[in-house]
Formats: C-alpha cells, structure tokens, sequence
C-alpha cells in the first residue's frame, strides 16, 4: 500500500519550494547599506545559508505538530524510574518569571540584592532542616556537581589533617547511582566496589574487610538504584567513622525519605540533594537543575564560596571570605532560577505537604509493586520506597524482554520505564524495568498503568509479535539507539549543503 504523506508530518526541506515565503516586506523607504561595509571585519558567509523556503501556515503546522510529537508529563504518564519525572506546579514558572527575579542582574550590589540572597538562605534553612546537617551549600548545578563538591569536600578536610596522600579509596556498593563511582573516579579516588546482599543491602562483614586507613569514605545511593532503603545506615556509619573515613549519602531520591527521617541521623557526613527530582524543578533535557550538599559541622569550613549569610542587623550578605574553602564550583549564585523554583515549591508544601509527598511516592510504588508481582518478577520483593524495580524473567520465557515491554508501552501513551538499569550485573542477568510512579499520580492512573502492564503481560503469551515490533503508532519505530549515543552527528546535513 502507498503512504500518502502529509505535508505538515515532513520535513521543512522537503516541502521547501523556491521563493516562498513567510512574509514579504514593503520596498526599503531608507537608503540601501552595504552589508559588507558596515560590518567590516565581521566574518560574513560567502553563500546565504541554505534556508527551507516555506509560507507561514506550513511553518506553523510543522512546530505545531513537532510539539505534539514531544512526550511530557502534562500530558501522559511518565514512570522512568530513577528520573522522578513528576507534575511540577505550574506557579513555580508562573512566580519566576516575574521580572523581579529575571531582570535581576548578579553583579547588582548586595543591597539591591537583597531578596534574593534572603531565598537563598532561607532555600538552605530548608534544606537543612529535612537533612538535619548543619550547614548547606546552593552551588552545584546538578546532582553529580554536588557528588563532586562533596567529594572535593571530603579531600580537603584530609588534606587538612594530613592525611590527603593516604585517604585514596572511595568504598561504592554495586547498587549505587553510576554518577557516584565515576565522580569518585573523576575527583582522583580509586573506586572499590562493594557487591550487595541478595535482598540489595549492605554486607556489613564484606565491608569491614574493605575498609581501611586507606578508605577516605563510602558513597551509598540510598534508597538505592533498586529502589530499597537501606536497613543498616547506622552501623554502616560507625563502620567508617571507626577507621576515620566519611559517608557520602547520594540523597537524589530524598523524595523517598524527605520529612520522615534525617540522613544526618544516620550519621552520614556529606549528601547532595537533586532539586530537579524532589523538589519540583523540571527534570530532562539536561538541566538546568541544582545539586545542593548539605555537610557534618567539621566539614562546613570547606564549603564553596560565597555564601549567603544573616547579619545580626537582619541584613544579607554574600560571604567568600572563607580561607579553608575549597573555592567556586559554579558561576555567581548556581541556578539561581531552579533554586528559585525549590524555594517556592518547598514553601508552598510546608512541613506536612513535604512528608506527604514522600509517602505518596512510597504508597504508589508499592501500590504497582504488589499489583503486578503476578504478572511481572519483582526483582526483591520487599517493601520498596519511591520507585519499584521489576525484571522480565518471566517475560523471556517467550523470548520477550523489557525493551519489548517498554517499546509495547508507547502504543498506550505511557512513556517506557527506565530499563536494563540497574545493570545486567546487578539483576543476574535478568532485565530490569524500573518504574517510578511520582507522588503526584492520582489511583485513575496508576490503574490504568496496572492494566497496561496486564495486558502487555498477556500479549507476551497470545501474540509476542505484536511486541517485538511495537511502538506500531510512531514515526520511527526501532532505533539503534546505541549508535545514537556512540556516534551521534550533531550538525544538520541539510543546512551545511
Ligand atoms: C540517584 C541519583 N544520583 C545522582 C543523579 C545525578 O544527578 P544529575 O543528573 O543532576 O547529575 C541522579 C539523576 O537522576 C540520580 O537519580
């Protein structure tokens, strides 16, 4: 059968036709300026650049359709798990646009600055309350900066004591985020892994044997990539305090926790916080976010510069006289719009909605957990916090896996949980299918959800056809994605003809 292509569904290139044009300007009534005299020296192109040639309806239907291409959480159900790609609320842009904030320029004087450098501090006094350490930092721009100021951190107050040559190991279990052993690896440590228990904790006697004077610490993805909290924070703590090294919490998934327990409690000495996870920050796309750290007190002299203090006349200031700081990390104040929208979103929930917030996420997990466990293999079948990861063991009896399962998903408009992480290694070489609901989902769709995954399940048996060659609804159906990330062509072809 011939396809019949839709103007609006193509590219502007093809439907490109010479001498089209989306507006045409009245004659010039001033004097005509040669280009190339007024912008002298200016590196002008030889040739006009090569331009789809288009009228403004055809224009408008191709952005217009491109835009509905785009999956969002505005307008489906987003479950990839370990992003948190949850609703944000819209007054957190509605406020931050507001000229106030964009129209105020860093290099303002403190004075004029004021406001802002009272949300900063209060955004700290925040984030330092739901982790219970003593001093936060705004700085890092996203969760693995945070990683890596924590880590810089931790060196310094080695190198302090004089122990920066010996303190050479970071201890990683193998169920941590990927970002924490290659910042351990990016910050000069020498990452030792640390497999876990088959029911994804800690092995405590595995980890005495591992940690030493050499050990400057340990970092736990907790709760970790297989969406479990770990038991034994505590005695994993005294663990390494006994032999001077430190615990770096990843707490990107503070929205498992946030308002129930304080990692400072569990006596954790650094943890990064993902605002563009919990706390409401638009998450993908690259950014841009905020990865603040919250520190133990013998760690706060090393924080970044500068830092937003209260003076004792009630004024703020900005303060990058610090000499045991281990300096700048990011331009100006960080992302001053994203910890913008974190100030607002914390506010606005206060100290009851942030601890709701953390249950909902764990109830909806749990809800997915227990309703599919029949029809899906929970990888460990506990009670699990934000996020629930299943495996397609049962699935490969018929030669399905999760990424059929996953590409089977976008012909119901539900995007594809995150899948194969956590890695083959971890999961015994059966496929993972991570899924995160999000506090923010009503029970309408999380069943809907389960109904899906049902029938998927059942497909699998009857027809497993149908789910090796799905998405049947898309554009494009299979990519190699592979190829995409190892070898990807970042120019237009087109324009550089
Ligand atoms: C558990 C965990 N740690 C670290 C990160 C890294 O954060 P970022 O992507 O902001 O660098 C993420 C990102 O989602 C995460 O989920």
């Amino acid at each position: 059968m011939t396809t019949i292509a839709n103007p609006a569904d193509t590219l502007l290139f093809e439907t490109s036709v010479e001498g089209r044009r989306c507006l045409r300007l009245p004659e010039l009534d001033v004097p005509k300026v040669d280009l190339k005299q007024a912008l002298k020296g200016a590196k002008l192109r030889a040739k006009p650049a090569n331009l789809p040639e288009v009228g403004e309806l055809d224009l408008v239907r191709h952005f217009k359709n491109l835009a509905q291409k785009n999956f969002s959480v505005d307008r489906n159900f987003y479950p990839l798990g370990s992003c948190t790609m949850k609703y944000n609320p819209k007054i957190n842009v509605t406020l931050l646009c507001s000229p106030g904030f964009t129209r105020a320029h860093p290099h303002l004087p403190e004075a004029d600055l004021q406001g802002h450098i009272e949300l900063m501090y209060n955004l700290e006094g925040y984030l330092r309350e739901v982790s219970g350490f003593p001093a936060v930092t705004l700085q890092p721009a996203a969760g693995a900066q945070g990683e890596m100021t924590g880590l810089m951190v931790i060196k310094a107050y080695f190198e302090e004591k004089g122990e920066g040559k010996t303190r050479t190991e970071i201890v990683i279990p193998d169920s941590a985020h990927g970002t924490n052993p290659a910042t351990a690896a990016l910050a000069g440590f020498k990452t030792v892994t640390l497999k876990g228990k088959p029911d994804g904790s800690v092995d405590l006697e595995l980890l005495k044997t591992l940690v030493g004077p050499q050990t400057a610490g340990m970092m736990i993805t907790n709760p970790s990539t297989l969406g479990l909290l770990e038991p034994n924070m505590v005695e994993i703590a005294k663990i390494l305090h006994a032999h001077g090294a430190q615990l770096y919490m990843d707490g990107a998934n503070m929205n498992a926790i946030q308002g129930i327990v304080r990692p400072a409690d569990y006596g954790v000495d650094v943890m990064h916080f993902n605002l563009h996870k919990t706390y409401s920050v638009p998450h993908g796309a690259g950014g841009p976010g905020a990865g603040p750290i919250g520190v133990a007190s013998h760690l706060e002299p090393f924080l970044p510069v500068p830092r937003p203090v209260k003076n004792e006349d009630g004024t703020f200031s900005l303060d990058s006289k610090r000499s045991k700081s281990i300096g700048k990390v990011r331009s100006f104040f960080g992302n001053y719009g994203a910890l913008v929208m974190a100030y607002i979103y914390m506010s606005q929930l206060g100290r009851e909605g942030v601890r709701r917030a953390a249950e909902n996420a764990v109830l909806g997990a749990n809800y997915l957990r227990v309703k599919l466990r029949n029809e899906f293999k929970v990888f460990t079948d506990r009670v699990c916090a934000h996020e629930v990861v299943f495996t397609d063991a049962i699935q490969a009896k018929n030669d399905i896996h999760a990424l059929d399962v996953a590409k089977r998903l976008i012909d119901y408009n539900i995007h594809p949980m995150t899948i194969y992480f956590p890695q083959a290694n971890v999961t015994n070489g059966e496929g993972a299918m991570m899924v995160e609901p999000t506090e923010t989902e009503s029970k309408q769709t999380l069943d809907f959800f389960v109904d899906v995954m049902k029938k998927i399940a059942q497909e699998t048996k009857e027809n497993p056809q149908l789910l090796k060659e799905a998405p049947h609804n898309m554009p494009v159906v299979r990519l190699d994605e592979v190829r995409a990330s190892t070898q990807p062509q970042l120019y237009c072809p087109m324009c550089m003809a």
